[in-house]
Formats: C-alpha cells, structure tokens, sequence
C-alpha cells in the first residue's frame, strides 16, 4: 500500500512539473502577475466577415477593459501569416498566446514551439485537428456541427411534405477551417433522413460576401431550379441574395436561405424575407477569453472545451431581436 501511495506521489509531482512546464507561465513558478504587467498575443484569421469584425472589436474591447495588454495581428486569412505571428508572439516572451486557427490542420510544429518556450496557447473559435491535444491550454467556441444540424432540422421541417427532389446549393465557408467541415456535416447528417433533399452543388465563397455572389452567380447557370441555398455564414447568404436579385429572382421567395452567424445584415435580410432562417454563432468571446487569461495568470486550469451559448431565428424572432443585436 505503502509503496502504491508512494508511486501515485512520485506520479504527481512529475505531472504538476509537467504541467507547470507545458502552461509555463510565470504563474506557476513566481504566482500571478498584476493584470497590467500581463501581455498577450492574438493572432486573428483576417476581417473576412461582419462576424470577424464583430469578434476582433469584442477582444479588443474586453483585453482594453480588463486593463491587460493585448498584441494583435491580422493574418488576412493566411495560415503562414498566423504562424509568422505567433512566432514572433513567441520571440516576444508573450505571457499567453491565443488564436483562431484560420485552418484545422498544420499546427502541431508551431504549437510545439510554444509549449517548448513555456507559453499557454488558447483557441478561440476555431480548433485544430492534433493528435495532441497538450498543444493548447482551452478551446472557447462554438459547436459549429450542431450549428449545421440546426440548419439542417429547419430544412427538413420546411420541406417535411416534398414529395419533389428539393434542390440545395451550399456555400462553403474556407476549404479546411473548421466551421466549414463541421457545418457541411452536421447538415448533411440531418438532410440525410428525407431522400428528397439533395445538394446539387457545394462550393467554397471562402467566408466573404463577395465570394458567394461569385460562386452563386455561377451556380444559378449550372442549376437554374434550385430551390434553396445553404451558405455557411451570413455574408454569403448576403452575397447570394445580390446574385438572386441580379438573376431577375426573388430571394427568400423564389430561392430560399438559410445561414449561420445573425450579425445585423444577416438579421435585416431575415427580418425584410430574404434570408428564411438563421442559426446563431456568436462573436462575442473577449470577456470569456480575459476570463481564462486571468486563470492561467492565477495557476488554474481552465477548462479544456467552452462552448458558446446559441440560438436560431426566424423572421419574427429577427425583428424582435434586430434593435438591441450588438454585432
Ligand atoms: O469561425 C467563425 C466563422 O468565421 C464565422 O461563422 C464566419 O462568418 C467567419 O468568417
């Protein structure tokens, strides 16, 4: 027994010490800095979409508020950007870095070099896809596979009665970022029970309103009888419905929308019928993300996943909410 208690000892010592290395941090080894000595590094995806605007504003805003230093870099929707931005977060001894990985996957080395120098990494928004999940302190964001199953529950609600294929063009957020993988699955999966409900089409507008005015405006030739279109977030939907007007059509009526974010174009499109459904993603993660600063700055362990609280609106709903929406 003895000897049991003595292993489970030994065993903890070295994990608090590996711990304490892998959120390095001057927390754990000289306790917390005052809060206006702390520095932290965001490396953000890019202004790609109201949402990302809306999201950069409320970080700002809550480090602003909180009184603690926050660096920030925009990577213009680059991924060698942000990790030339990390980087350099790094050289800079930086007491904690955050991002919103603009894609899942090549992280793990930039990643390791952070964990090597001691640094926390948190992620906001997006995740990576690692083996290694050591690679990063906390992820705060949303569930954005249940955001496309939301989506995809409200289509299958709409067209419960088809007894007509019903034809769906969906626009693709940033090939490889996680909300566009998780909301073409989390859709899909839910479509999936009525055989009627097909995509005839699936392309990326890369997050922007000018690339789903593009992608639609080129659909509309190839599939002249669609009858709705699903667009990964707001400023597609927003740019589909210019293409929609500028076939000679009537969006909302003729093509039905549905979207993901409900920033406030998105919600006027709702609440003038143009979009027909919203599912909420919200971009307000500053406060909760000073909030996990602060607990590596105290030596705590934040909690590995925070999800976002969300919702969905129709038309209705839109125009109740639309006077106070923040974002
Ligand atoms: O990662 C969140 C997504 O990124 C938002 O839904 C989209 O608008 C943004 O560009």
């Amino acid at each position: 027994m003895k000897k049991l208690i003595g292993i489970a000892a030994v065993s903890g010592a070295m994990l608090l010490a590996l711990t304490g290395c892998a959120s390095g941090g001057s927390a754990a080894s000289e306790g917390p800095k005052p809060l206006d000595e702390l520095v932290v590094g965001f490396a953000q995806v890019g202004a790609e979409s109201g949402w990302r605007t809306a999201n950069t504003k409320d970080i700002q805003a809550s480090f602003e508020e909180a009184g603690i230093e926050l660096k920030f870099s925009d990577a213009q929707q680059k991924q060698e950007n942000q990790i030339k931005a990390i980087r350099s977060y790094i050289q800079q001894q930086v007491d904690v870095i955050a991002f919103s990985p603009v894609v899942e996957t090549g992280w793990d080395a930039v990643l390791n070099e952070a964990k090597a120098a001691g640094i926390p990494v948190v992620l906001t928004d997006r995740a990576v896809d690692s083996q290694d999940d050591s690679l990063y302190v906390s992820f705060l964001g949303s569930d954005f596979v249940e955001e496309g199953e939301k989506a995809g529950q409200w289509v299958l609600d709409e067209y419960a009665d088809a007894s007509e294929p019903v034809q769906i063009i969906q626009l693709e957020g940033t090939t490889g970022a996680a909300p566009a993988i998780d909301r073409a699955e989390g859709f899909a999966e839910v479509i999936s029970a009525n055989p009627n409900l097909e995509v005839v089409a699936s392309q990326t507008g890369d997050f922007t309103r000018a690339g789903g005015k593009q992608v639609t405006e080129a659909l509309l030739k190839s599939n002249p009888d669609v009858d709705l279109i699903y667009a990964h977030n707001d400023d597609m939907g927003l740019g589909a419905i210019e293409a929609i007007e500028a076939a000679g059509l009537e969006p909302g009526v003729d093509i039905k929308i549905v979207t993901v974010d409900a920033v406030k174009d998105g919600m006027q499109a709702l609440a003038d019928g143009k979009i027909n459904f919203i599912v909420e993603c919200s971009p307000l993660l500053g406060a909760q993300l000073v909030d996990i600063v602060k607990q590596i700055n105290d030596g705590e362990t934040p909690e590995k996943r925070i999800i976002t609280e969300e919702t969905t609106f129709t038309q209705e709903e839109a125009i109740e909410a639309l006077p106070t929406r923040q974002y």
